[in-house]
């Protein structure tokens, strides 16, 4: 079922693990501000109940954490490099040095073990300098600095990392302004669209610098993946559907294809949004990416009628509640079919490998004697990776599947712990009391199972 060589592994975001927010040269992102996640506005400056800060202690004991994943067999571990640790406001002319030994080691401790690392650029980690002194991706003095950040790790780390993500998420700028895109405060939609503009030409630039400095590098997008269902069978409804799907799939296609969408120009013009689009730009929106990525926790509905809406219900990014669906704890509603709809749509729509770099379930655990009985997550996973199973046998090119969170990490939307994802469970709470030890849930030797039989010891 799953094809030999398939990429199995975990992902985590530097922000989200590492901690040692101020330590060796490191400078504030976005993410010391917000000690609540996207759940309130970002303070000025970092606060002591911020989780973030110190996080699960990642910087000190990465070598302790990736023994583990090697344990369980993984193939590939996704980690982000924290922009602010390698350029501390964004705008320097050089790197800061001791950052970029920081992931040199890491990556010495991945080859240690056979890991392939898979990195991404840019996961909600704006330098916040760069957020509050030049409004964040809204300027396009961000697309110079991006790709000076990721030449530096492109010609650092040549040849021992093949995998690149440019932007987690990219799309999630149009919910989520300051985390993703490092806007502070209201931005208008015409300022919206300019910052995804410049994302997406900084994304393109970065792909052709990564192939000309090694043409073996693999380069993809990354969009949060969210299928939209009609919520009646009515053709409206499917109208609305289709459109709140276009609004992920314009990324996907600018990122495949080189130029925007006809669907997203007009949609533009609607809104009197006059992007600034030099005829550089569409050049470089030209070099187009390697292979697709996505994360892919839910799936939504989307209607037409105004009064079926309910303020405040929906899934992370909107949408209306599936009345047919199950939800995390977190209202997150659960569909493992939704993603193989997702994983035959991209296929068949951009005809790129495709690489499921997130996907999980956020839950609470209880640490009895030192284990976690989470049979809730291992049926999570297993009806997820039955359907990635399905996919490929559709004919979908997928190089691999990463869970989101392999060890338990701070949450992006709330900045809780207490929302786990890990097969391995970490001591602390959400007022940052705690050991930081680690512990392998009853997940870890099902999920290295599920590694050492290439699948076959799933259940369908
Ligand atoms: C994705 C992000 O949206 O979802 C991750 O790329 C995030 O950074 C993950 O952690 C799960 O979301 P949350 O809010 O449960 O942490």
């Amino acid at each position: 079922m799953f094809p030999d060589g398939f990429l199995w592994g975990g992902a985590t975001a530097a922000n989200q693990i590492e901690g040692a927010y101020n330590e060796g040269g490191k400078g504030l992102s976005i993410q010391d501000v917000m000690p609540h996640g996207v759940t309130t506005p970002p303070t000025d400056a970092p606060t002591p109940d911020n989780l973030k800060l110190d996080a699960i202690d990642f910087y000190h004991r990465y070598a302790e954490d990736i023994a583990l994943f090697a344990e369980m067999g993984f193939k590939v571990f996704r980690f982000s490099v924290a922009w602010s640790r390698i350029f501390p406001r964004g705008d320097e002319e050089q790197p800061n040095e001791e950052g970029l030994r920081f992931y040199e080691r890491i990556l010495d401790e991945l080859e240690k073990h056979g890991i392939e690392p898979l990195v991404t650029i840019s996961h909600y980690e704006t330098p916040l300098h760069l957020a509050r002194e030049y409004g964040g991706w809204t300027n396009r003095a961000l697309i110079g600095f991006y790709e000076r950040y990721a030449r530096v790790l492109f010609e650092r780390f040549a040849g021992r990392v093949k995998y690149w993500l440019t932007f987690n998420e990219i799309n999630s700028v149009l919910h989520f302004p300051f985390m993703s895109g490092g806007i502070p405060g209201n931005p208008s939609t015409q300022e919206l669209y300019q910052a995804v503009h410049h994302e997406l030409v900084a994304s393109a630039r970065v792909v052709r610098c990564g192939h000309e400095i090694d043409p073996d590098n693999k380069i993809g997008c990354m969009i949060l993946a969210v299928p939209r269902y009609p919520l009646s069978p009515t053709p409206d409804d499917a109208r609305a559907a289709q459109r709140a799907a276009q609004s992920d799939y314009a990324f996907g296609d600018i990122h495949c294809r080189g130029y925007y969408p006809g669907y997203l120009l007009r949609h533009l013009k609607e809104r009197g949004v006059d992007l600034d689009i030099t005829e550089q730009d569409r050049n470089d929106l030209m070099h187009v990416v390697d292979f697709v990525s996505f994360s892919y926790y839910m799936s939504a509905c989307e209607t037409a009628d105004p009064n079926k809406r309910v303020a405040g219900e929906g899934n992370l990014i909107g949408g209306v509640p599936n009345p047919t669906l199950d939800a995390s704890e977190w209202g997150w509603q659960i569909d493992p079919v939704g993603l193989r709809i997702i994983m035959n749509d991209y296929w068949d729509r951009w005809q790129k490998p495709l690489f499921i770099v997130e996907n999980g379930l956020g839950a609470r655990d209880e640490l009895i004697d030192g284990f976690v009985d989470d049979d809730y997550r291992i049926s999570y996973l297993n009806d997820h990776l039955v359907q990635v199973g399905e996919a490929i046998a559709d004919g979908v090119d997928t190089l691999g599947y990463t869970t989101w969170g392999c060890i338990d990490l701070v949450s992006a939307s709330t900045a809780q712990l207490s929302k786990r994802y890990g097969f391995i469970y970490v001591d602390r709470d959400d007022n940052g009391e705690g050991t930081l030890a680690r512990y392998k849930k009853k997940s870890f030797d099902w999920y290295k199972n599920v590694i050492a039989t290439n699948g076959a010891s799933l259940e369908t």
